[in-house]
């Protein structure tokens, strides 16, 4: 979470900063700072709002300067306020730091900078940084001496940049928060990931774990957290910037929805060759992820377990360090489109403290999870800009089909993508008659249990409408005491083995006044549905494709219908770098 940039170069540094934030606010959007080496000193400008209001208001391309740091903000320690936006400056306000992740020391820090006279004016863990460095300064180091200095002493997870007043560098750091350099002529960037310096440069090093570098318009050099100077080779990418446009759409979500049906092509054109050996080769599989991925880690397993009859088990990230008992017989594989997910790579670091072999699926080049991944698969899904994934969800299903039936031929798959994205306009009218909604459910059974799930989560965390989802079977035990006059229950019914048994929970619904709205290839369920949703008839193998595409459109007519941007919803961010 939080979104970072940093600038050195000959040009306007408050522009690159500006554009740059706008790229980064999906990672935290509720405050956000600008600091600018101005020649008449230094000049920080920031408050609570999206970046585009809180620019308005404060004119952040008015400060001029070719030096600065900007940050985009999702709370962790203090509400969103001016104050406790970023950046954050010593004392003096000749030092200022920008920061994502979470100090856990800062406490105790803080109490010993107080003692010394330091004066702080927020809650955050992030602010005493700035007066570190200013403590290490007065003790007569330089200012990259004070900076490493500073380090030593935190505890916890830190992507950090900070400049001082006059100098013309960005001292930047990380520790289990993700960093990339970009490289330009006579100009360098740093920025929590790659899209927010695409319309600079294509020549990217991602900063490695316990790295600093040091960035000025001649170059950067890149060290280790003693001061070590260290080599690092740079990457490119062919990643366009207008690849995180909008494209003439109204949201990137409706855009990322519609780029399905191209980019599904890019992910089943993924080798995965070394990847199918390694799974093959291991008996005992274990697949862990969070939110969207997850549920593509339960496809992995229901798809392994019915079709090859090999056991497998998905486990929720955050859970996995707590049950989950890998050795060196074990292949864990990690699913993250960002590739940065704390809870991810905290689970795979368990995995490997016990030996296991791990294997990443992500949609990043460079990110944090293909440094610890022993194989990477990439989704090649493009960037993916909104908070609710959608693209890099079908991109996971589309590798781990071929990850798994490596000689069957999934070419219709385009084209089932193509076939549900023509039900948009009946999509947008059935929103209506969910927005004034409080709860909706979600029933499927057998391969459309994870599917229904992904489309609870996609309505619940954009419309804010209380979503669930269940297998059919067990509504019966529990849930169905929630079904009354109205209630909507979203019924996965397409015509494979479970359509008959979906057919009966349709009725136990339709017996208590719910409101059932039927994904469905067949009369009967059609007939018994309140609204239907007709899908071509294609193998049920890849049902799931042609049923996530109305549930994810479904879910985005139903938050703009409330007036909601579905790009930004509240208390969310897209890439999670705190446990
Ligand atoms: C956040 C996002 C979700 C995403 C989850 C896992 O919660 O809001 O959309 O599914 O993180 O992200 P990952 O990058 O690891 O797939």
């Amino acid at each position: 979470m939080c979104g970072i940039i940093g600038y050195v170069g000959g040009k306007k540094a408050s522009e690159i900063i500006y554009r740059g934030l706008k790229t980064l606010e999906y990672r935290g959007y509720d405050s956000v700072g600008v600091v600018v080496d101005t020649p008449k000193g230094m000049e920080l400008r920031k408050g609570k709002g999206m970046v585009e209001e809180v620019s308005e208001a404060l004119q952040f391309t008015s400060m001029d300067g070719t030096t600065g740091i900007g940050h985009t903000r999702w709370a962790t320690h203090g509400v969103a306020c001016k104050e406790n936006a970023h950046p954050h400056t010593d004392c003096t306000g000749k030092i200022a730091s920008v920061h994502n992740g979470v100090i856990e020391n800062y406490q105790e820090l803080k109490e010993g900078l107080k003692k010394k006279g330091h004066k702080f004016s927020s809650e955050t863990d992030s602010e005493i940084f700035a007066h570190l460095v200013e403590d290490e300064k007065k003790a007569g180091k330089d200012t990259f001496q004070a900076f490493l200095a500073s380090l030593k002493k935190l505890k916890g997870s830190f992507a950090i940049a900070l400049l001082a007043e006059g100098e013309r560098k960005i001292y930047v750091a990380r520790k289990n928060s993700p960093l990339v350099i970009g490289l330009g002529k006579g100009e360098s960037f740093a920025a929590s990931d790659m899209t927010a310096m695409l319309e600079h440069t294509k020549d990217f090093v991602p900063l490695g774990e316990m790295e600093a570098a040091v960035l000025e318009t001649g170059g950067v050099k890149f060290y280790s957290l003693e001061g070590k100077e260290i080599q690092k080779t740079p990457m490119h990418v062919d990643w366009s910037p207008d690849m995180a446009e909008k494209g003439g759409y109204a949201h990137f979500m409706l855009k990322e929805i519609y780029d399905q049906k191209h980019f599904v092509y890019e992910s089943l054109a993924t080798d995965v060759s070394a990847a199918n050996a390694l799974i093959s080769r291991y008996k005992s599989v274990h697949i862990t992820a969070c939110g969207t991925s997850y549920h593509a880690a339960l496809m992995f397993k229901y798809l392994s377990q019915k079709y090859l009859g090999k056991a497998c088990d998905a486990i929720i990230a955050s859970e996995y360090p707590f049950i989950a008992s890998p050795d060196k017989d074990t292949l864990v594989i990690a699913i993250s489109q960002s590739g940065e997910t704390a809870d991810t790579m905290k689970a795979l670091e368990h995995a490997k403290a016990k030996g296991a072999k791990i294997l990443a699926l992500t949609n990043v080049v460079g990110s944090s999870i293909t440094r610890v991944a022993d194989e990477v698969v990439y989704l090649n899904s493009g960037p993916e800009v909104s908070v609710a994934a959608t693209k890099t969800f079908t991109s996971q299903l589309a590798v781990i089909y071929k990850l798994l039936f490596p000689d069957n031929d999934f070419s219709e798959i385009p084209k089932i993508i193509s076939d549900s994205l023509q039900k948009e306009a009946e999509i947008k009218k059935i929103a209506e008659t969910i927005k004034g909604k409080t709860d909706v459910f979600f029933i499927g059974r057998g391969l459309s249990v994870p599917i229904a799930m992904e489309g609870a989560l996609k309505l619940k965390e954009i419309s804010y409408i209380h979503a669930e989802a269940y297998p059919g079977g067990e509504l019966k035990h529990g849930p169905l005491s929630l079904i009354t006059e109205g209630v909507p229950v979203i019924a996965l019914a397409p015509s494979d083995e479970t359509v008959y048994k979906m057919l009966g929970n349709i009725k136990e619904v339709r017996a208590r006044g719910g409101f059932v709205i039927s994904l469905n290839n067949s009369q009967e369920i059609a007939k018994e549905s309140n609204i239907s949703i007709n899908l071509s008839s294609v193998d049920p193998l890849l049902h799931p494709f042609a049923m996530v595409i109305p549930l994810q459109l479904l879910a985005y007519y139903v938050s703009v219908a409330r007036g909601i941007n579905p790009d930004r919803p509240r208390n969310l961010a897209k890439s999670v770098t705190v446990e």
